[in-house]
């Protein structure tokens, strides 16, 4: 991360999304307010169908919603045709899938060094790099497969190890855990804690109570199309809340109503 990229921020106001099935409009959020500064880290609990993919894709420039603003580092993404948007996100966001989209006919750590090298580094540096963060979610031994001669839960490992290697200033990830077991889980947020401490934002949308558990971090739930501060309990046996503004780590957490809350949260 570049000092020119220190000041990233994610700016979401008032962000709309439906869509038209049969004649009929669903309208999947219906204004979603969210600020993240670097390094700061939220999850995003909801229930099935409640729209948190949806939003992550919005989040990660993949989509365009229906009405609203989202600003990244500055740049409002509505003012950006399609070649910026994808030049924004390789340089800027590392995407977790739900469904991970792993290039088929390339091994596990080509699909890991792939985005960093489009993004202009040195494929030894990245590959260095790949090798790191794969042996850390204990793939050494499966770096030559590719992705039809992996498991389920290897897949979701590399395509972890491919959205962190870049050190994006965002990080969306998308039911992360959904295929690992515990050991891998826990790897997986000291991975998360580590990028985040060291300047990306983080948003991990989840059913997992006990990945967000581990977390020490605010929890927002997505309901009727709205993102609402909710309450997690945390390893220590503290309690983090947005709304109470109760933390457990030195900071600031504010929550405003102006349509739906707007999250803030300072790491002091
Ligand atoms: N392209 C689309 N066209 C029509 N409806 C869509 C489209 N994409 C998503 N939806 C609808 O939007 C809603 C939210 O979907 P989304 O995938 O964001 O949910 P989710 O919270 O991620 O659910 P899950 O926890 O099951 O992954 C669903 O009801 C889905 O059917
Ligand atoms: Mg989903």
């Amino acid at each position: 991360m570049s000092d020119a990229d220190a000041a990233f921020e994610v700016v979401a106001e008032g962000l709309w999304r439906s869509f038209s099935k049969g004649g009929r409009t669903i309208d999947v959020l219906r204004g979603i307010d969210l600020r993240l500064d670097p390094g700061e880290q939220v999850s995003v609990m909801g229930r099935s169908g409640a729209g948190k993919s949806t939003l992550l894709h919005l989040l990660g420039a993949l989509d365009r919603p229906s009405a609203g603003s989202l600003r990244l580092g500055g740049r409002e993404l509505s003012s950006l045709g399609d070649r910026e948007l994808s030049a924004l996100r390789c340089r800027h966001v590392g995407m977790v899938f739900q469904f991970h989209h792993l290039l088929p006919e390339f091994t596990a750590v080509e699909n890991v060094i792939m985005p960093a090298v489009v993004a202009g580094e040195t494929f030894e540096d990245a590959r260095e790099r790949a090798l790191r963060v794969l042996g850390e979610m204990e793939l050494d031994h499966r770096i030559d497969h590719r992705p039809g001669e992996l498991s389920g839960g290897e897949q979701q490992r590399v395509a972890i190890a491919r959205a962190v290697i870049s050190k994006p200033n965002l990080l969306l990830a998308d039911e992360p855990t959904g295929n690992v077991d515990d050991r891998i889980a826990y790897r997986l947020v000291r991975l998360f804690e580590e990028l985040h401490r060291s300047g990306t934002a983080v948003v991990v949308a989840t059913h997992n109570d006990a990945l967000v558990r581990r977390f020490s971090h605010p929890v927002l739930t997505l309901t009727d199309g709205i993102l609402y501060p909710s309450i997690a309990p945390v390893d220590n046996g503290g309690c983090l809340g947005v709304d109470i503004g109760a933390t457990n780590r030195p900071g600031q957490i504010k929550a405003e109503a102006a349509g739906g809350p707007v999250v803030r949260r300072k790491l002091g």
